[in-house]
């Protein structure tokens, strides 16, 4: 008898946990999702677990909760799926084009006629042609070449920093550590272009309008926006502590993790001026996916700051 009574006690509090378990869908070959993976070793008190994926995994698989993704994912989703929410900004990066010397270009005018590898429709096509128009060129005036990323040398064919080093492409505009392996593979004679002023990736955590809805699932998001703060306030003033585990989490070399670690920025924070880059940004999303762009009025409803802001009041 007491013995049914353990295994039914067992099978509830087990129930119970299955019941509350968070799951997130990030991009685990990115550095800024990270702080999700400390958040959940060494803060969050319920069960969670990240598989791979972004904002799109919302929409295809309903037991995911969360997802993180550049804000260009999140407009290209949320032209679609209007209960798609941003709730929380786990990283912002400042990307880098590193082009070749031995190509002719000591400036970023030198891109001019110039094949720029990157991945098209990305938060990184997007940086390289906003860059590039504040020196006056258009897309048309340089041939976007795609490949892939690489996290640590040496870097295979079909990758970034290999086509740099092989000169099927001038220049590279990526995320990291692929700018910073591209630039290594290059050695001294390349240069590196950046404006931090002109654009940065906005790596946002979102849900759906039903999950945050969901008085059980709203709760284990808000505990774990709580842990997540915890961890970023660790990412961002004691780095060194998480080095290791983030450099073995990604099968990267951790020296070269340290050399990109100051091109990222985790304030635990959701950015005060998302809207505006959200604006300005669909117009250029809009015309890549064939669609009209999003209202103001409309890309307003995208972002939801009482998640953030619950986790902030104790
Ligand atoms: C960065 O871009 C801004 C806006 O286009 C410009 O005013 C500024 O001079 C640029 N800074 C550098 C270092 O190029
Ligand atoms: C890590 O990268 C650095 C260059 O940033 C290199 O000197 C070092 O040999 C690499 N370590 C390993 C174990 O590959
Ligand atoms: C969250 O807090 C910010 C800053 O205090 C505020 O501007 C915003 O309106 C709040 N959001 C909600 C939904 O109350």
């Amino acid at each position: 008898m007491n013995k049914l009574f353990l295994v039914l006690g067992l099978a509830l509090i087990l129930s119970n946990f299955l019941v509350s378990a968070l799951k997130i869908a990030s991009a685990l070959n990115t550095i800024e999702y990270t702080p999700e993976l400390v958040a959940i070793q060494d803060d969050y008190k319920g069960s969670a677990q990240i598989v791979n994926g972004g904002v799109a995994s919302l929409f295809s698989d309903s037991s995911i909760d969360l997802a993180s993704n550049a804000e260009t994912q999140a407009l290209r989703q949320y032209s679609s799926h209007k209960n798609l929410r941003i709730i929380y900004t786990v990283a912002e990066v400042f990307y880098r084009i590193v082009a070749n010397k031995k190509s002719g270009i000591s400036s970023p005018k030198d891109l001019k006629g110039k094949k720029i590898g990157t991945i098209p429709s990305t938060s990184a096509a997007y940086f390289v042609q906003k860059y590039l128009a504040t020196v006056g060129l258009k897309e048309s005036d340089y041939t976007v070449v795609p490949g892939s990323v690489c996290m640590s040398a040496p870097c295979g064919s079909g990758t970034l920093p290999y086509m740099l080093a092989h000169g099927s492409v001038d220049a590279v505009g990526m995320w990291e550590p692929t700018g910073e392996l591209a630039s290594e593979a290059l050695g001294s004679d390349a240069v590196i272009f950046q404006n931090q002023s002109v654009y940065r990736e906005i790596f946002n955590l979102h849900s759906t309008a039903e999950k945050l809805s969901d008085p059980t699932t709203r709760q284990n998001i808000v505990a774990f926006l709580r842990a997540l703060n915890q961890a970023e306030k660790v990412f961002d003033s004691n780095p060194e502590s998480v080095w290791s585990r983030v450099a073995s989490a990604l099968s990267m070399n951790a020296t070269v993790l340290q050399s990109v670690w100051p091109i990222h920025s985790f304030k635990g924070t959701l950015v005060p001026d998302l809207l505006d880059v959200l604006v300005a940004e669909d117009q250029w999303v809009a015309k890549v996916d064939n669609r009209n762009a999003i209202s103001k009025a409309d890309l307003t409803n995208l972002i939801d700051s009482s998640v953030f802001n619950e986790s902030l009041s104790t």
